[in-house]
């Protein structure tokens, strides 16, 4: 079980560049960019990474304009994704479920949700929901096929992830993602969904 920050620090700590990590922003940052900017995304807007890792997404982002907020409750990855970014990127040294940072424009979630225990999903939802604005988005990077290892990542299924969204969100895309990596393609699936205003 991975949901103490020591262990992610264990796997940084023993590994350097652990298996998870690209050494690049996934490709499918354009991608989802494309699909949130019609959808109401603000250009410029404040975006938060959670779970940023050595920090390549949020660093991606900041490149495309955005003002970011990389956080990670692993000592390891932020020191990580300030060595390799600089100041670019406001990092912060979190947990996501408790961080009273925020609220944000919007969520670039990107193998955070999936790396989470599944009895942890409903509250991860709420999570997001209580970081956003009012209408706030949250991009998300879903796995659906994880070669049945055992996770983390864990993989859920398109139609779980909706009813799971659904508690907090209004869901605006939910599809195959087209231009993953190579090698997690035919795996992975897009999320954009709003915030409901209560
Ligand atoms: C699988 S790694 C992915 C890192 C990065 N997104 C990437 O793609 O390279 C998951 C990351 O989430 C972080 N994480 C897990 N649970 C977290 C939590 N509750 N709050 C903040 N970070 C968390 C871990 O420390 C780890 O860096």
């Amino acid at each position: 079980m991975t949901t103490h920050p020591d262990d992610w620090n264990r796997l940084y700590q023993d590994e350097g560049r652990p298996g998870w990590d690209m050494d690049g922003a996934t490709p499918l940052v354009a991608e989802l960019l494309d699909l949130a900017l019609p959808r109401g995304l603000k250009a410029g807007g404040e975006i938060v990474v959670p779970g940023c890792g050595y920090g390549h997404d949020a660093a991606e982002l900041e490149a495309r304009g955005f003002a970011v907020t990389g956080l990670d409750f692993a000592p390891l990855a932020i020191q990580g994704a300030r060595q390799r970014y600089g100041d670019r990127v406001a990092w912060s040294l979190a947990d996501w479920f408790t961080t009273h940072l925020g609220p944000w424009h919007a969520i670039f979630d990107h193998t955070c949700f999936v790396a989470m225990d599944p009895a942890r999903r409903p509250a991860y939802v709420d999570a997001c929901a209580a970081h956003l604005n009012p209408n706030g988005l949250w991009l998300a990077v879903l796995f659906h096929d994880v070669k049945g290892r055992p996770g983390p990542p864990h993989a859920i299924a398109m139609e779980d992830m909706r009813r799971l969204a659904e508690a907090r969100f209004e869901v605006l895309h939910l599809a195959e993602a087209a231009s993953s990596h190579p090698r997690r393609a035919g795996r992975e699936f897009l999320l954009v969904a709003r915030r409901r205003s209560e």
